[in-house]
C-alpha cells in the first residue's frame, strides 16, 4: 500500500513540469577525463609525482649547507639565476614555484572530491575495523597530515623563504636565515620541523604505495618489494631533511 503510495507521489513529481525544469537546472558533475574517479587519480598521481621530484631536489640542495656558507649561498643563488641570460632573474624560479603550487592545489582538490565520492558511495561506516588504507588510519594520516605539511608549508616560506619570522630577515642571506633559523634558542622551531618532515614522510610513503597499487604494478611478488621501495624513498627523504636543522642544532653547521 505504502509503496504505491511512494510509487504514485514519485510518478506526480515527475510528470510536473516545475520539476521536470528543476531537474533539468541539477548542477551536473563535470564530465569528460577530471570528472571520473581514473582521471582525478591520474591527477593526484602527476601532482604527487612533480611534488615528489621536488623534494627529492629540495632535500639534495639543502645538504650543501654541510659544505659551508660559500657552497650553499651559490646554490641559492643559482636558483634564481636559473634560465639567465635567456630569461631574467628569478623567472624560471616564478615558473616553478606557480606549478608547484597548482600541484599542491591540484593534490588536494582530486583527494578532497576522491574522498567526497567515496563517502558518498559508502555513507554508512564498515562494521569491522579495517587496517587497510580505506581504514582509519591512512585516512587520518593523509587528511590531517595533509593540513599540518599545508601549515608548515606556509611557515617555512615565510621562516627560510621570506625571512618574515626569522632573526636574519629579509636582508640575511639564504645561509644566515638557515643557521639562525635553527638556533639552539629556537628549538621549538626544529621540534616543528621533526614532526612536520615526518608527516611528509608519513605522507609520502602512502602516496607512493597508492599510486603504485593504482598502476597496477603492487600485485603478486611485487607487493612487498613495492611496499619496501615505499617505505626506503620516504626515510631517505626525512633522514635527508631533518639533517640540516639537527646539524644546526648541534653546532656542526655554523
Ligand atoms: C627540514 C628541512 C628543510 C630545510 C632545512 C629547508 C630549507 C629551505 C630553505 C633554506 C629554503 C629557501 C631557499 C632559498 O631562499 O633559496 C626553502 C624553500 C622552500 N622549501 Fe624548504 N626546507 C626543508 C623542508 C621542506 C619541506 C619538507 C617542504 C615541503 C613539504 C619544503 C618546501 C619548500 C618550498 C615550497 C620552498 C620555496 C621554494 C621556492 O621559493 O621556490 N621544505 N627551504
Amino acid at each position: 500500500m505504502t509503496a504505491t503510495i511512494e510509487r504514485g507521489s514519485a510518478t506526480a513529481r515527475v510528470n510536473s513540469p516545475a520539476d521536470a525544469a528543476a531537474k533539468t537546472a541539477k548542477p551536473r558533475r563535470p564530465g569528460g577525463l577530471l570528472g571520473s574517479s581514473n582521471g582525478k587519480k591520474a591527477v593526484m598521481a602527476v601532482t604527487g609525482a612533480i611534488l615528489v621530484l621536488f623534494l627529492i631536489g629540495h632535500m639534495a640542495g639543502n645538504l650543501k649547507s654541510f659544505f659551508g656558507a660559500e657552497s650553499f649561498n651559490a646554490y641559492a643563488e643559482f636558483l634564481r639565476t636559473m634560465g639567465e641570460p635567456i630569461l631574467p632573474r628569478r623567472v624560471l624560479l616564478t615558473v616553478v614555484e606557480v606549478v608547484l603550487a597548482a600541484a599542491v592545489g591540484l593534490h588536494m582538490w582530486s583527494a578532497i572530491s576522491l574522498a567526497r565520492r567515496a563517502h558518498k558511495a559508502r555513507p554508512v561506516k564498515y562494521a569491522a575495523k579495517r587496517k587497510s588504507q580505506a581504514g582509519g588510519y591512512a585516512v587520518h594520516t593523509m587528511r590531517y597530515g595533509g593540513v599540518i605539511i599545508v601549515l608548515f608549508v606556509i611557515w617555512h616560506l615565510l621562516d627560510l623563504t621570506f625571512g618574515a619570522v626569522n632573526p636574519a630577515g629579509w636582508d640575511g642571506t639564504p645561509y644566515e636565515r638557515l643557521v639562525q633559523g635553527f638556533d639552539p634558542s629556537r628549538w621549538w622551531v626544529t621540534v616543528f620541523y621533526v614532526v612536520a618532515v615526518i608527516m611528509v614522510g608519513l605522507h609520502l610513503r602512502h602516496g607512493l604505495w597508492s599510486a603504485f597499487q593504482t598502476l597496477g604494478l603492487a600485485g603478486g611478488r611485487s607487493y612487498r618489494p613495492l611496499k619496501g621501495v615505499a617505505a626506503a624513498i620516504s626515510v631517505v627523504l626525512v633522514l635527508g631533511f631533518l639533517a640540516v636543522p639537527v646539524a644546526v642544532m648541534a653546532g656542526a653547521i655554523k
